[in-house]
């Protein structure tokens, strides 16, 4: 905004207009300023203040993950964005409008060009799949004939134009998702907004539901806001994320930066569900707490950045002469960044005496890599 004042003072209108829709055109797609929401008490129920302080912006073209955990406001942000939700306090500006500040056939005509998909489809069951589809469109008040050529074209374009006439209790649930997707893209919105819209999918079709949101992305650049309790999701598709946690945002940037470098402990129990931080069971119950001759230290390491770990063990076996065994190891890549950990077993030697583990981890301290010590092996 300062940039638009500090533009106007001496600049011929025109001239102004100009520079200030350029502005517009490369700003946020949706900016978050100063957003809380309180849902008022009523009969005996306390209030609720679902979002507070919620200062963002979601790049123009963007597909920005939202993670949380159930509760922590992901819908209500969601439903901040396409005005079905009014903010308590502050503004949402979607695609440069106050769409916090409009009503009624406004409001309705700012809707168009913010589709929505999902977790349960929201399909009409006494509609066929090309019915569905059409409804944004008779609802906006298109031709038949428009209406007829657009259907076709968005069955296409979410691969079922075979389902044209299948109702959907006749479809399965990826099938459903994209009748949702197609009807959510039929006023050719700007903005489109995934409420756990895979929540209620296998893996290999929230797979393919993901792949074809990216392409959407791609082909149409329609920016994505991708709400979802799951961070394998945010790591396939989104570049940007947001972890919402009690209504608040603790931390923000881009998915390869929060992955490899995750500062709030909400986040990194998310990854630590990607990365499987959780030690392979038949390892888990192996472990003691005190050593024992020719046992082994176990020691886990993370490895996050690029390269990061390529060569660790074996500089480390060599350079401290250790015959280092590797007991579990997931190893990720995300946005060209490593990221996971690896179990090592340091032998004890026949003393069972522990100096090696104390320096291996020195080593490891010495090179940056964070490691705990979790106990002994036989
Ligand atoms: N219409 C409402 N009236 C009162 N409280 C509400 C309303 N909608 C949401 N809440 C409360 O606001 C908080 C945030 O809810 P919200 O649905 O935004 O969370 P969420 O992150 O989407 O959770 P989930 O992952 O379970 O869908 C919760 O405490 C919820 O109970
Ligand atoms: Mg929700």
């Amino acid at each position: 905004m300062n940039a638009h004042q500090s533009l106007a003072i001496g600049q011929p209108i025109e001239r102004f207009e100009a520079i200030s829709r350029a502005a517009v055109e490369s700003e946020a797609m949706v900016r978050f300023a100063g957003i809380s929401k309180t849902y008022p008490a009523y009969r005996g129920k306390p209030g609720v203040n679902a979002l507070e302080n919620i200062d963002f912006a979601i790049p123009r073209g963007s597909i920005t993950g939202v993670i949380g955990r159930s509760g922590a406001g992901k819908s209500s942000l969601v439903r901040l964005i396409n005005g079905l939700e009014k903010p308590t306090t502050g503004h949402v500006i979607v695609d440069g409008r106050d769409i916090s500040a409009l009503a009624g056939r406004e409001l309705r005509l700012a809707q168009r060009s913010i589709g929505m998909i999902f977790q349960h489809f929201n399909l009409l069951s006494s509609r066929t799949a090309a019915d569905n589809i059409a409804l944004p469109l008779e609802i906006a008040g298109w031709a038949k004939a428009d209406i007829k050529t657009r259907v076709a074209e968005l069955l296409a374009l979410v691969g079922i134009a075979d389902k044209h006439d299948r109702y959907p209790s006749e479809l399965s649930g990826g099938q459903k998702q994209r009748v949702g997707i197609a009807r959510a893209l039929a006023t050719r919105p700007s903005v489109l907004l995934s409420d756990e819209a895979t929540s209620a999918l296998d893996p290999q079709t929230t797979r393919a539901i993901l792949d074809l949101l990216a392409n959407i992305n791609r082909e149409l650049g329609v920016t994505i806001v991708l709400i979802t309790h799951e961070m394998s999701v945010v790591r396939q598709l989104a570049k940007e994320v947001v972890v919402l946690d009690a209504g608040r945002v603790v931390e923000s940037g881009h998915v390869a930066d929060i992955f490899t470098h995750p500062k709030h402990p909400i986040t990194q129990s998310f990854l630590a569900e990607v990365i499987g931080d959780s030690l392979p069971v038949s390892l888990a119950s192996r472990i003691v707490a005190e050593p024992s001759a020719g046992g082994q230290a176990v020691i886990r390491l993370q490895v996050r950045g690029a390269g990061a770990g390529d060569t660790l063990v074996v500089r480390l076996a060599r350079e401290l002469g250790l015959d280092v065994s590797l007991l579990s190891a997931r190893i990720d890549e995300i946005g060209g960044q490593h990221v996971g950990s690896l179990v090592l077993g340091i032998p004890l030697g026949s003393s069972g005496r522990d100096d090696a583990a104390t320096r291996t981890l020195a080593f490891l301290s010495q090179h940056q890599f964070p490691a705990e010590h979790l106990g002994y092996v036989a």
